[in-house]
């Protein structure tokens, strides 16, 4: 594989310039989208952020009571002390069940036009609704959940505050969520990489310098990690390995047939479910079976275990994969290739990683909860 760098003119970086790739797959030169930091964060025109709505996105993220037994808020599953991640290899699931998935952070996922392992959602409104509804997470049934919040006077309050309504109504509640979400994001001025992008030279090692070379260049990882998140946002197989944890607990083993059944998975394949299928559940394509959307590295240092179904612990092990040449699978994507690379350059690549992450993790504080009163 040959790379030749480009200068970028806006960046006037050579090293976070785009980059071309010859050599690739059809031979053909590619430009990616840059590495830096990041935009303003998205925010959609019909959901316009506000501090009240913060404030008030933020005790709902962490109520219980947006879920079937009142038992399961989203921070059960995103705490922000896990990395706001749940820390399992697995995700926990709704009581009753457990997860087959990593439960991903939700750091920076108002970046993302394309939400979960397999992108199903495409907006953080229509996921919050997606997960406190959905079976294996929260369980909730909206019309009880709407009247339990009808029945709390501080959110009666606060959504009249806000949405300039007399009552709550659940899709407002996912509004809210979502607003404090697009808060949950790296700022640039804490990560190391960014402060490097931003011409602070001392910012970065000359070891985490050499990780970009390596990162653009021989590694190929800027091959799907492309642009300020360092996602393409494509769906891709790699071959990880399968998880243990997975293969010998019954509980979970359900709850990946049954999302074989919800997502209309012909009966010949149900019936031998082993594996979580990514792309395919949307598609019905054999050629997507076990692709999952690109994640985002930054943040990486308080996100572990990694991959869809976390499989790996460490940054060192993810490395060492992809030196590999990635794992074994006939759908593997032909952009992932054993990379030669020496102890130092793992560490160089190491080094990088890391600086995408902030130096401190971000960490909100659980809420007081306002309660429930009767109705005269
Ligand atoms: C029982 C655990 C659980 C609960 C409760 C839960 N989540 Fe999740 N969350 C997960 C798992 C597991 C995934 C990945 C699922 C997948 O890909 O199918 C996920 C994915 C996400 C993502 C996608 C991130 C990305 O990179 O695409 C967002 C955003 C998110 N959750 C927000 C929420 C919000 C908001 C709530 C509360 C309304 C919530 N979650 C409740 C476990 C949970
Ligand atoms: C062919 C596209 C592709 C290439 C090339 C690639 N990645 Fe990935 N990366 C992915 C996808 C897709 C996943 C999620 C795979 C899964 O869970 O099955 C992933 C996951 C990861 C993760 C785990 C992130 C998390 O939050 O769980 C890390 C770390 C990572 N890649 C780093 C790298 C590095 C370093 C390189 C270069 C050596 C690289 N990637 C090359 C597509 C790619």
């Amino acid at each position: 594989m040959r790379t030749v760098r480009l200068f970028s003119a806006a960046l006037g970086s050579l090293l976070l310039g785009a980059l071309l790739w010859t050599g690739g797959a059809l031979g053909q030169a590619q430009r990616f989208a840059p590495l830096g930091p990041l935009p303003p964060v998205p925010v959609p025109p019909d959901n316009p952020m506000s501090a009240a709505k913060i404030e008030l996105g933020q005790l709902l993220f962490w109520d219980t009571r947006l879920s079937g037994d009142a038992s399961t808020s989203c921070a059960s599953c995103h705490d922000p002390k896990q990395g706001w991640g749940d820390g399992g290899k697995l995700s926990r699931g709704y009581p009753g069940t457990e997860h087959w998935r990593n439960s991903q952070t939700v750091l920076n996922a108002a970046y993302y036009s394309k939400l979960f392992w397999a992108g199903e959602v495409t907006s953080l409104e229509s996921q919050a609704d997606a997960a406190a509804a959905g079976n294996v997470a929260g369980n909730g049934d909206p019309i009880m959940m709407e009247e339990r919040l009808r029945q709390i006077p501080e959110y009666v309050r606060r959504f009249k505050e806000v949405f300039g309504v007399d009552r709550p109504t659940i899709s407002m509640a996912w509004m809210a969520i979502a607003t404090f979400e697009r808060t949950l994001v790296s700022k640039a001025e804490d990560v190391p990489f960014d402060r490097y992008a931003k011409r602070d030279q001392s910012a970065l090692s000359p070891e985490a310098k050499r990780g970009i070379a390596l990162f653009q260049g021989k590694a190929g990882c800027v091959q799907c990690h492309n642009g300020p998140l360092l996602s393409d946002e494509s769906y891709h197989n790699l071959g990880v390995p399968r998880n243990p944890e997975f293969e010998s607990n019954p509980l979970r083993q359900i709850t990946l047939r049954y999302q074989h059944v919800t997502r209309g998975v012909p009966e010949k394949i149900y019936r031998s479910a082993d594996r979580d299928l990514g792309l395919y559940y949307i598609t019905k394509q054999e050629i997507d079976k076990g692709k999952f959307r690109t994640p985002s590295l930054r943040e990486l240092k308080y996100t572990a275990p990694y991959m869809h179904n976390g499989t790996f612990e460490t940054l060192e092990e993810v490395i060492d994969f992809y030196n590999r040449g990635a794992g074994d699978d006939p759908n593997k994507s032909s952009l992932v290739k054993p990379l030669g690379l020496s102890d130092r350059e793992r560490k160089e690549l190491l080094a990088f990683l890391l600086s995408l992450s902030s130096d401190h993790p971000l960490i909100v504080e659980p809420p007081d909860l306002p309660g429930y009163v009767a109705l005269k």
